[in-house]
């Protein structure tokens, strides 16, 4: 049967993307949040939505970039942690390791699968009304145990190192198994 969904809930028909986590710094300061609204614009360009209330979004409006990283399945405990806002949590940094494999000061957490480093292009109106952002991607790093040949091999990994998919109410999922046609485009 085909039911209807509610608009209010539509949007979490398309909640199978992986969960990121956005880091920003400045030279006083750093934050990282989980975000789900993430999506690929062009080859080269990402979106982002973040929240106006959000500790994070004061860092990334200063610094003009953002970081988005892939978490693992082993993770997701760390995932609903860093949900804290650091508004009201001052400590939720204390327990996070960064590196910086670039030297240039970007805080990429460590233990993640991939991270992408992405300046913001300003379109004002889009942050205003829609919280919207747009970000070129500038640098990026993966795990080649999971990505290589330029794209993700997941069916050889354990569940825990898998990127997970966060539907509501705590309910993860992990990516799942792969299926190989014939390559089409070939
Ligand atoms: C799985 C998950 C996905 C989330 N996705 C987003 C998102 O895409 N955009 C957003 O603004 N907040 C999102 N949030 C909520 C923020 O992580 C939350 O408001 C957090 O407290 C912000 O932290 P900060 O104030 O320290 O920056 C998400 C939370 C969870 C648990």
């Amino acid at each position: 049967m085909i039911r209807e969904v509610s608009l209010e809930k539509a949007h979490r028909i398309l909640a199978l993307s992986p969960v990121t986590f956005v880091s920003s710094a400045t030279e006083e300061d750093k934050n990282i949040m989980p975000a789900g609204w993430v999506g690929t614009v062009a080859t080269d360009i990402l979106s982002l939505v973040m929240d106006s209330g959000n500790y994070t979004r004061r860092i990334m409006e200063k610094s003009g970039y953002f970081i988005l990283q892939i978490p693992r399945a082993a993770q997701a405990d760390l995932i609903i942690e860093l949900a804290k806002s650091r508004h009201i949590h001052e400590d939720k940094l204390e327990k996070l390791s960064f590196f910086d494999p670039s030297g240039q000061g970007y805080p990429l957490l460590e233990d993640c699968l991939a991270w992408l480093v992405c300046e913001i292009i300003p379109e004002v109106r889009n942050q205003t009304v829609y919280d919207l952002f747009l970000g070129r991607i500038v640098a990026a790093w993966a795990d080649d145990s999971v990505f290589y040949d330029g794209r993700w091999h997941l069916d050889h990994v354990e569940p825990e190192n898998r990127p997970v998919h966060y539907v509501s109410g705590g309910q993860f999922y992990q990516t799942g198994s792969g299926f190989q046609l014939a390559d089409p485009f070939k």
